[in-house]
């Protein structure tokens, strides 16, 4: 496949940068509008283009797939997660799927701490507090939080971000643990100082701030779901930027507001872009809108990353970054 003549299609709008880089390599269909495409647009996209660069509000099932036609050749999604997109229909048919995975750890990393700290020590209570005129001095006993220094922090899903998290953490004095399917690498383990759980029940009562941090697959669906939920503590709190589905978000709302739970701090809802609205007027939740890898410098990585993926998959290379099936 020359690249030269190699048809893209990007889905949304991108950094400058990035736009600039694609249409100076290929044949690049862009979005300046940055209007989501519909399903239709999706396949009439996908029929005339060699790869489809798409980002995860797309919706990529069985359905597109099938209606794609033999043009489409490589999916170079602009995103580390790939949920938005039916991997075995994609393996079915013989596309390629790729991720940008690695470039935005650091930075959602920073955001998931962000959470951790302005939960407990109600951030956000306070800054409406000063905006609403409702700040009438010190006092000894007024915003009250909770210290994060020597809490228990679960991670699920020690990861690259996982793994971030936990080394920002202890900076804060936090004790990490984890549950994943399986342990990490020890001297990972020994460099965190962390605990594994093999059993995600198990390690639930213990923890003072759970982070949500694995990928949503059909298994993580609803993970944290109502039952598990009421095994934590009621001083605890929950955190995720990874995927709204992985919380069964109605149980979560229903605990906080019981006060079986002390709060939570999410980046990601189950039904984006349109929070839960029991959540918006729940207590000590702070909730941000999906921005956790919204940074220049992350978003232009990932644009690098997704050039690079297709340029090697151009070269009749394996991209590096290819989602081997079963592997997620
Ligand atoms: C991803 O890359 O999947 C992130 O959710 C984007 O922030």
């Amino acid at each position: 496949m020359t690249q030269s003549r190699l048809k893209v299609t990007v889905t949304r709008k991108l950094p400058e940068p990035v736009e600039r880089r694609l249409a100076a390599l290929f044949d690049v269909s862009l979005n300046p509008s940055d209007a989501p495409m519909d399903a239709s647009q999706l396949i009439e996209a996908a029929r005339f283009s060699d790869v489809l660069a798409p980002t995860l509000g797309d919706r990529l099932d069985a359905k597109f797939f099938e209606k794609a036609g033999s043009r489409l050749k490589l999916v170079a999604n602009f995103g580390a997660g790939v949920d938005h997109i039916d991997l075995a229909a994609a393996n079915r048919r013989g596309v390629t799927v790729t991720n940008t995975p690695s470039v935005l750890a650091e930075d959602a990393a920073d955001m998931a701490m962000a959470l951790i700290l302005a939960v407990p020590r109600r951030l956000v209570e306070g800054v409406r507090a000063l905006e609403q005129g409702r700040f009438a001095g010190w006092s000894p006993t007024w915003m009250l939080g909770r210290s994060v220094r020597g809490k228990k922090l679960g991670i699920i899903g020690l990861g690259r971000v996982g793994q971030a998290i936990a080394r920002r953490a202890r900076v804060f004095g936090l004790e990490i643990h984890y549950h994943g399917r399986s342990p990490i690498n020890p001297h990972v383990e020994q460099e965190l100082g962390a605990t594994y759980w093999p059993q995600l029940d198990d390690m639930l009562p213990g923890m003072d701030i759970v982070s949500v941090n694995c990928p949503h697959t059909p298994e993580t669906y609803h993970l944290l779901s109502r039952r598990r939920l009421e095994l934590m503590s009621p001083q605890a709190y929950v955190v995720n930027i990874s995927r709204g589905e992985i919380i069964e978000e109605d149980a979560l709302v229903d605990l906080i507001c019981a006060g079986k739970l002390a709060g939570a701090g999410l980046d990601v809802f189950e039904h984006e872009p349109s929070p839960n609205p029991k959540l918006l007027a729940a207590p000590n939740v702070v909730l941000l809108p999906h921005m956790a890898s919204a940074t220049v410098e992350a978003r232009i990585e990932m644009g690098d990353r997704v050039i690079r993926n297709i340029k090697m998959f151009a070269d009749g290379h394996k991209p590096q970054d290819r989602i081997i099936l079963g592997l997620g």
